[in-house]
């Protein structure tokens, strides 16, 4: 793959040849949803336009929204400068150099953080884009149905066990999987013979590279949106039991508003300061839900009745009590809030006053 790339593969683009991580960024945003040759006409613009992180930061989000227009899902551009800005409070205006660390960004997934860290950090980390997933589907034969998150994870699973043994060549082998993915194992029309992979691919062997990757059209299933109300006050957090019965029936949970109004009503006025975290998305059999955690800091120092005047509100939303965070570990608890109140886990990724 390394080999190939840097005989065949493509070594012009305008974010290639650089290491300066807000380049790449922009671009692997850019490139998330729209294809390279749309992506060419608007990046030299943007990056005229804001030419590093500070400048995209400063920049009313109005302004950002209008240098993307054309570029389409502009949630990608409210996201690239809630990053900027998260870059520039929170990392003194210098990226995290590690893909966990940039995972943990707004608008910067899995893949995307590891395409940054490897062609900006040269860290070995495996990325499976839309592309790439078609490229290692087929390479592997791999037919399992990537709607489902199960067979998702095992294919990522496979991508980090093909990584080049060192992270000599990582920027080539990342590129390389790319640009063979974009230029020459097509969706519709591969051209394997072309391919540096052609003599191990199971999807060749087998005559029918259309059959990868598999992937069901998901049912349309009902789909929910709630809050999840996450106080701390001194180490603890307030967690009730769920209702039986019910979703988590009997475990121990965050209290769950419907909506961002409820919750509004609850915290109003309180003192500290609450900020919204990345949305979590659970499946459950009937409904996919997805929740909305807001972490909500209670100052340590506090009059004791304006304490009982946080409990209440709490309350107001079904019984429940103080837990210190290492004794929560020990409780019943869904398995994403689990993951969601681990230290380490996921950071906050959207900030809001
Ligand atoms: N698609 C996603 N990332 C890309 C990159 N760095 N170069 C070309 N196409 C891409």
């Amino acid at each position: 793959m390394i080999a190939w790339q840097r005989r065949h593969g493509r070594h012009d683009l305008p974010w290639q040849g650089t290491r300066d991580p807000y380049r790449v960024w922009l671009s692997e945003v850019m490139l998330q949803q729209t294809q390279v040759s749309t992506v060419l006409r608007y990046y030299p613009a943007f990056l005229a336009r804001f030419p590093d992180v500070a400048a995209l930061a400063a920049a009313p989000l109005d302004d950002v929204l209008a240098a993307w227009s054309g570029l389409g899902y502009y949630s990608r551009a409210r996201h690239l400068w809630h990053c900027a800005r998260v870059v520039v409070s929170q990392h003194g205006g210098r990226f995290p150099t590690s893909s966990v660390a940039l995972a943990a960004l707004p608008g910067i997934g899995r893949s995307t953080a590891a395409a940054i860290a490897a062609f900006c950090f040269g860290e070995r980390a495996a990325i499976l884009d839309g592309n790439v997933k078609r490229v290692l589907a087929r390479v592997l034969g791999f037919g399992e149905d990537l709607a489902r998150p199960v067979h998702e994870r095992a294919l990522w699973a496979l991508a980090e066990s093909l990584l080049p043994a060192s992270a000599r060549g990582i920027e080539a082998y990342t590129q390389g999987l790319m640009d063979l993915g974009a230029t020459v194992c097509l969706a519709r029309a591969p051209r394997c013979d072309a391919c540096p992979l052609a003599a191990a691919c199971v999807a060749r062997r087998e005559g029918r590279p259309q059959a990868y990757p598999v992937k069901t059209r998901a049912r349309r299933r009902a789909r929910r949106e709630s809050h999840w109300l996450w106080v701390e006050h001194r180490g603890r957090l307030w967690l009730q039991r769920r209702p039986e019965p019910g979703v988590w029936a009997g475990l121990w949970c965050l209290p769950v508003l419907d909506d961002a109004q409820a919750l509004g009503s609850i915290v109003a006025g309180w003192p500290g300061q609450g900020e919204s975290l990345q949305p979590v998305d659970h499946a459950l059999t009937h409904f996919d839900w997805r929740l909305h955690p807001v972490r909500w800091a209670l100052p340590g120092r506090l009059a004791a009745t304006r304490l009982a005047a946080v409990e209440a509100r709490l309350r107001s939303t079904g019984d429940g009590r103080w837990v210190d965070v290492a004794e929560a570990a020990d409780l019943g608890m869904p398995a994403p809030l689990r993951r969601l109140i681990a230290p380490g886990s996921r950071g906050p990724a959207v900030v809001r006053p």
